[in-house]
């Protein structure tokens, strides 16, 4: 039982209304069931266990969406009851929080609306005679990989400790493994979830293969709220890797270093890397390089070891454990206490152009330049993050029955753009989301001027990442099966529930 909020509840019933002057009637009578239903696990408005569920994300931008009311489901079967009542009231909307990592306003926020956060839907399980991992939803990477450290695997999972599952492995999810085992949710082999109209079901990628397609990457809209997910295990020992911070002095060879990485992680397939490029007050920049080697020591020679020769500032790496790793490599990012912004883009490995991601560089740190030179922005940066991805994680990809996303083996070689910005001013929430719509747009520009005269150009397809994306983003729209994905959808979801009533990517 919590308390806090059984106290809470009269009051709220008298102040409700003028607290909250947008939530409507059927909202707050739908709220008043799920209280009725799931007793003590409902929260409203001055009560601590509302203030502390709706005020638990990654970007303080969305600590102020306020819904009317916080349902903690403890089992699957309480979301069942949750969606059931949710459905009896077709003007109310609702969604769920994982992680609440996402950073889009609207996905796992829902203003005035019914947050359903999952928690305490949390833990994992291993099966050794099947090798498959059992993770529920709710708690940090953190949790899933010290749990199965212990019996020497692992599954493909974020690469900063601190983040979030549910959300992470809906939407692809990139990791240090992904090279050689394929993206997060390649190895989902079934989901138990709650559909749209409350009923528990269980999917299997063996029987339900175009089903299990479409849950690898389209976000929260396939059948409902997954209350945990069965996933392939693989063997894991100590590792080496950490962070290393460097200055704007080695920009060129950070670059040159990059390019050559790119192409040759599709042998040395147990290396991984993040080049996270800064700008910050009057555009000086910085980098932080997340180095990942799934073995004891980084090899000697080749691209990745040519990284290594590079002088940092700072050196964070060392052989650890992946638990020990995940955890330190998620600390910085858990100081951060910001508005943050995320989008994507895309690009081509473009062979014969090593000059790209200098030139995208420098013109984040134009478009930002005047900005970050006012003294006033002092706490304001931007980042451009370069993730590697080889041609050969489609192959794992395919080998897994294939996502979403639409990866393939025959893919060529491409670079994901992470950009982020993150700010402390409420009044700078456009301006800053404006700056990487500008950096993507010049980007999406210069693609086709990047790619004339180059012999793979016909095959490139550029797909958006939707673990890294905006939520103006037109994600599935970029995926190569978007229009089958899209009446899959249809079908899975006849009443539009997911579609309109929920918040996430759509299709
Ligand atoms: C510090 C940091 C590091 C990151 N590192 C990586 C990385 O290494 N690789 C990578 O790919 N991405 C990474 N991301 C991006 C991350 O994958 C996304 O932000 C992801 O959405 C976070 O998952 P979450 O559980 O916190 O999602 P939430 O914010 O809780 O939810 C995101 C969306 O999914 C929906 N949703 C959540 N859970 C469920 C569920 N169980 N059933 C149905 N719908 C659900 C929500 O309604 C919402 O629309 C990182 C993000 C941060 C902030
Ligand atoms: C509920 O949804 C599931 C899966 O979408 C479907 O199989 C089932 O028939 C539906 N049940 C009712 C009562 O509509
Ligand atoms: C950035 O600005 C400088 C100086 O104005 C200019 O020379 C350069 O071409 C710009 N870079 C890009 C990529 O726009
Ligand atoms: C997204 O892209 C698809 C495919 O190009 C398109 O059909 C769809 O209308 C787009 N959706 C939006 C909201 O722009």
């Amino acid at each position: 039982m919590r308390l806090s909020s059984f106290l809470m509840f009269p009051i709220v019933g008298l102040l409700g209304r003028f607290v909250h002057a947008a939530v409507t009637e059927s909202t707050l009578k739908a709220c008043k069931e799920l209280s009725k239903a799931l007793s003590g696990q409902v929260s409203f408005p001055l009560s601590l266990d509302y203030y502390h569920e709706s005020s638990e994300y990654w970007s303080t931008v969305l600590r102020d969406i306020k819904p009317a009311c916080v349902v903690v489901p403890q089992s699957a079967l309480e979301v069942a009851t949750s969606v059931k009542i949710l459905n009896k009231y077709p003007d109310v909307k609702f969604t769920a929080k994982s992680g609440g990592h996402d950073p889009n306003p609207g996905h796992a926020t829902v203003r005035d609306g019914v947050l359903i956060s999952l928690g305490e839907i949390a833990g994992t399980a291993y099966d050794r005679s099947s090798n498959l991992a059992f993770v529920k939803p709710g708690g940090e990477w953190n949790d899933v990989i010290s749990t199965l450290n212990k019996d020497g695997v692992t599954v493909v999972g974020g690469r900063l400790g601190i983040v979030g599952i549910g959300g992470y492995l809906l939407q692809g999810g990139i990791s240090f493994l992904s090279s050689q085992y394929g993206l997060a949710a390649d190895s989902i082999v079934g989901w138990e979830l709650v559909t749209a109209n409350g009923t528990i079901v269980n999917v299997d990628a063996k029987s339900q293969p175009e089903l299990s397609v479409a849950l690898r990457g389209s976000g929260s809209q396939f059948e409902g709220i997954v209350t945990q997910f069965t996933i392939k295990a693989y063997p894991i020992a100590k590792v080496w890797g950490g962070l290393r911070i460097y200055d704007e002095s080695k920009t060129n060879e950070i670059f040159k270093a990059l390019h050559e990485f790119v192409p040759s992680n599709n042998q040395e397939q147990k290396a991984a890397i993040i080049v996270s490029n800064l700008v910050a007050v009057g555009g000086t920049r910085a980098f932080i390089i997340f180095y990942f080697y799934d073995g004891e020591t980084p090899p000697t020679s080749g691209p990745f070891a040519d990284f290594l020769q590079i002088g940092s500032l700072i050196d964070a790496t060392k052989t650890q454990t992946y638990p020990e790793l995940l955890e330190s490599n998620g600390f910085g990012a858990s100081l951060l206490n910001s508005r943050i912004s995320f989008r994507t883009v895309t690009i081509p490995y473009v062979a014969d152009k090593p000059t790209i991601y200098a030139e995208i560089s420098d013109k984040m740190r134009n478009i930002t330049k005047s900005y970050l030179s006012n003294p006033l922005h002092l706490t304001s940066q931007c980042s451009v993050d370069f993730q590697p991805l080889s041609s050969i994680v489609g192959r794992h990809t395919e080998s897994g029955g294939g996502n979403a996303m639409g990866l393939t083996g025959s893919d060529p070689d491409r670079v994901i753009l992470e950009i982020q910005c993150s700010w402390s001013s409420a009044n700078d929430d456009e301006i800053m989301r404006q700056f990487s719509r500008d950096l993507t747009s010049w980007i999406e520009s210069r693609i086709p001027v990047w790619l004339e005269g180059y012999n793979q150009a016909k095959d490139f397809y550029l797909p958006l990442f939707m673990n890294d994306a905006m939520a103006d983003q037109n994600v599935t729209g970029s995926y190569r099966d978007y229009a089958k994905l899209k009446s899959l959808q249809l079908q899975a979801d006849p009443k539009g529930t997911l579609r309109t009533r929920t918040g996430g990517f759509k299709y």
